[in-house]
């Protein structure tokens, strides 16, 4: 049985084109599950292909679904298959540069001892960009006396899809009979990216609640809905119209004491030349 394999592998070798075919055929030991990558746009990630280094290794292929990336070969110059520009094998260790959104995906490490052992491990690369930080909209309305209010976070521009999570929420002890009505993520076609948005109700009763939201790992501010008005309010309130009294009775008092001057007081020297002329005309 191996050797003819062994002898098929020899002939197909001989053959033009062969050699391509050898990358790409599918693989039969899968070793581990598939390791997860998360890596932002333009950073770097590093692969390592577990080469046990007492056995006769034969080549080392690194690939991205079927397409070759880079790799190792004891025999043959690889470099005729164009290895990526980003990448960079080096001891079994393949290193890749200033990743694109594009390069997200399946990676798969081949390692092939002595013409008849493969073994394969798989790599899941997800480049990722981050969501601007969630803005607010917040609407509110009185309806038969009972409060509520509509919030929505949005943020924009992020990979991969992701959607909002509620971090807080506190009314008291419960959630405020909170209903999420709408959490969404959509993809923008000139952009390539991800705008996530979520609106959540409230029924606002005595207690304020406080809202965070958050979107893969970015998180808004903290604002607060359903704000009665606070104790401070009211004293401020009270306050006003507590002086506005105070100013109204001393405005009264003032008139008051002008009038009751004005009544007592003696006509003044113009004022009694004005009656002497008009006692000496006729
Ligand atoms: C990625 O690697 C390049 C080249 O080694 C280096 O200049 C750059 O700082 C690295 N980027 C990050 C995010 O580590
Ligand atoms: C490496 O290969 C040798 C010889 O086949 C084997 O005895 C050993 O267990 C292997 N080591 C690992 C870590 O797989
Ligand atoms: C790498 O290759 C891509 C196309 O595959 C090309 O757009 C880019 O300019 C190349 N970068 C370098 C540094 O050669
Ligand atoms: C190659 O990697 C092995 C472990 O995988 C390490 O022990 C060795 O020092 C590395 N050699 C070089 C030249 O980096
Ligand atoms: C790779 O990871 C992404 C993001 O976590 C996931 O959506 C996708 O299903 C994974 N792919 C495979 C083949 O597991
Ligand atoms: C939005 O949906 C995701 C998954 O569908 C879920 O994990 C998340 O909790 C939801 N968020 C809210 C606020 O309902
Ligand atoms: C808010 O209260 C109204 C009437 O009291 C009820 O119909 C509605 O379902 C409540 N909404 C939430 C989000 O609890
Ligand atoms: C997609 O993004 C562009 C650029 O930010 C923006 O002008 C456009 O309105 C967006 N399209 C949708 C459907 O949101």
């Amino acid at each position: 049985m191996a050797s003819s394999y062994n002898m098929k592998i020899t002939l197909c070798l001989r053959i033009l084109g062969c050699f391509l075919l050898l990358l790409t055929v599918s693989t039969d030991k899968v070793v581990k599950g598939m390791q997860e990558f998360s890596k932002p746009v333009g950073g770097n990630v590093t692969f390592h292909c577990p080469v046990n280094k007492t056995k006769k290794l034969e080549f080392v292929y690194f690939q991205k679904g079927n397409d070759f990336v880079n790799g190792y070969h004891s025999s043959k110059d690889l470099s005729e298959h164009k290895p990526w520009n980003n990448t960079k094998c080096e001891n079994f260790t393949f290193y890749m540069y200033y990743l694109e959104l594009s390069q997200s995906g399946v990676y798969k490490c081949i390692i092939m001892y002595d013409g008849t052992y493969k073994e394969t491990l798989e790599y899941n690369l997800t480049v990722t960009v981050s969501y601007s930080k969630p803005s607010f909209t917040t609407e509110c309305n009185n309806r038969k006396d009972v409060k509520s209010c509509q919030v929505t976070c949005k943020s924009q521009d992020g990979f991969p899809s992701k959607k909002f999570e509620i971090v807080s929420a506190q009314n008291g002890n419960n959630n405020g009979g909170m209903v999420t009505s709408r959490n969404d993520s959509l993809f923008n076609l000139t952009t390539k990216l991800f705008s996530s948005t979520v609106t959540v109700e409230f029924n606002c009763s005595k207690k304020e609640v406080k809202f965070v939201c958050s979107v893969a790992g970015v998180t808004s501010d903290t604002i607060s809905i359903c704000t009665p008005p606070s104790d401070l309010h009211i004293i401020i309130i009270s306050g006003i119209l507590a002086l506005g009294l105070l100013l109204a009775v001393a405005v009264f008092l003032i008139i008051l004491r002008r009038r009751r001057s004005g009544a007592n007081r003696p006509a003044t020297e113009a004022e009694q030349y004005i009656i002497l002329n008009q006692k000496e005309k006729p």
